[in-house]
């Protein structure tokens, strides 16, 4: 299926079934591994929030969630301009903290976040991302938790956007030009 986001056109690429057991098994893997250490999750909006919904759903052990903004991107472009991490409202000292984000592409946003929140005292850092572009990523930091690995291709749907657009279509879709 083809369809139009705001000005360009997207086709089909991971169906909800695809994107629900890629979920599960990284569920299955940080209960597995942080079950005991009360970790507190901290999706980056807006684009985690579709999978840090789904994905905390799956996990049957005791935690926090919440959410932090930051800014690097705008069109297809990455900007690299995130400077700081906007509406943390609890301490995060000596805190097991995962980061929930939508995609690491080059891997600039991931880097800026995982220095600020060592400057916010966090004891230990995991990172869980719905998809990784392991192509354009060009980092040392471990991403830990994988659900599903993409080319390099721009995507939307499932809380990824073009331009803001998007954001709500249940499945992921590939630009198609
Ligand atoms: P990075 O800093 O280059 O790793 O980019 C990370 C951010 O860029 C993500 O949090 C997304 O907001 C955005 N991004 C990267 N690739 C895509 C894509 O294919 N579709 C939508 N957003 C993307
Ligand atoms: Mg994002």
């Amino acid at each position: 299926m083809r369809q139009k986001v705001k000005d360009r056109y997207f086709k089909s690429y991971l169906s909800s079934k695809e994107i629900d057991d890629a979920v599960s098994a990284v569920a299955k893997r940080i209960t597995a591994d942080l079950k005991d250490e009360n970790p507190i999750f901290l999706g980056i909006l807006n684009g985690s929030f579709v999978f840090a919904s789904d994905l905390i759903r799956k996990l049957d052990f005791p935690m926090h969630i919440s959410f932090v903004k930051v800014a690097s991107y705008i069109g297809t472009r990455s900007t690299g301009g995130v400077t700081e991490l906007i509406g943390l409202n609890e301490s995060l000292i000596g805190e097991t903290v995962v980061i929930v984000e939508d995609i690491v592409d080059s891997g600039n946003t991931i880097e800026k976040i995982v220095k600020l929140l060592k400057d916010h005292g966090v004891k230990k850092i995991k990172i869980a991302t719905l998809l990784l572009k392991p192509n354009a990523y060009k980092k040392d930091i471990k991403i830990d938790y994988v659900a599903l690995e993409i080319p390099d291709d721009f995507v939307v749907g499932y809380g990824l956007d073009y331009d803001g657009w998007g954001r709500n279509i249940p499945s992921i879709y590939k630009i198609d030009d």
